[in-house]
């Protein structure tokens, strides 16, 4: 088979020209980077476990009614998604302080929040993605009102539906960061969940023992980074393939 186009290659993905029309490969790379790329480093397997991990929570939330870019997986580092048009923001939903908002507001990791606060954070490695309002958002066209509101409720609906998949694992769903695009079907457009949900994207901690099963394994140099992905997978029924 001919070799793939390459659309664009990012920290931990490739895209590729798709199949046909419309569709686009997603390559999952072992590549880490923390900081906006202040700090590089290989997390071998990671590529392979993400685009099981990100198959899999993407289909069950298919199955829930989440529009989504996910057709199929091809194989063990590839996905075959929908041709979207990005759009430039960076959804993170929080459910317990960690991160940067617990640094930022000094409040210690690991505090439940009073309720889910979503914070959105403009697409920009030049800027180092700084964090914006809605008013800033509509403002500058990056989304419409209308694309927004069908942006929070696909965010709260799909944290809801994973908040729940992941206390069945015995993991808290601590945060994590969504991506959206555009997807056109004639003249129609509708806003469908788009890059991946893997431990690269999520905070996800052992219910038990607050163990961290994510990057910030990575990101915090706790070692076992690779452990970690794997218990995720291993904990949603994601066994190694033969
Ligand atoms: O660093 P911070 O606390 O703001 O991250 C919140 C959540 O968003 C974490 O789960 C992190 O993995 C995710 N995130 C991401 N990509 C970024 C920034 C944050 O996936 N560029």
């Amino acid at each position: 088979m001919a070799r793939r186009r390459q659309l664009y290659e990012g920290k931990a993905k490739i895209l590729f020209e798709g199949p046909e029309p419309g569709t686009l490969v997603q390559y999952f790379k072992d590549d880490a980077t923390a900081g906006n790329g202040a700090k590089k480093g290989i997390i071998t397997g990671k590529g392979v476990l993400n685009n099981r991990i990100s198959e899999h929570l993407m289909m069950r939330l298919h199955d829930i009614g989440i529009p989504t870019h996910f057709i199929r997986r091809l194989n063990m580092r590839e996905q075959l998604i929908r041709e979207v048009e990005i759009i430039p923001l960076e959804v993170v939903v929080r459910n317990v302080a960690a991160g940067s908002l617990a640094k930022r507001l000094g409040i210690p990791e690991g505090t439940r929040l009073p309720r889910t606060i979503i914070e959105y954070y403009y697409k920009n490695d030049s800027l180092n993605d700084p964090m914006v309002s809605e008013e800033h958002i509509t403002a500058f066209d990056w989304a419409s009102v209308h694309d927004l509101d069908d942006m929070v409720a696909l965010t709260m609906r799909t944290n809801d539906f994973l908040t729940g998949l992941f206390v069945g694992i015995g993991i808290t769903l601590v945060d994590f960061k969504l991506e959206f695009g555009r997807l056109w079907e004639g003249d129609e457009m509708r806003i469908v969940l788009a890059d991946e949900i893997s431990p690269d994207n999520c905070r996800l901690w052992d219910a038990k023992t607050s163990e961290k099963l994510d990057k910030d394994r990575f990101r915090r140099d706790l070692g076992r980074v690779e452990e970690a992905y794997q218990e995720v997978a291993w904990r949603l029924g994601i066994l190694p393939e033969a």
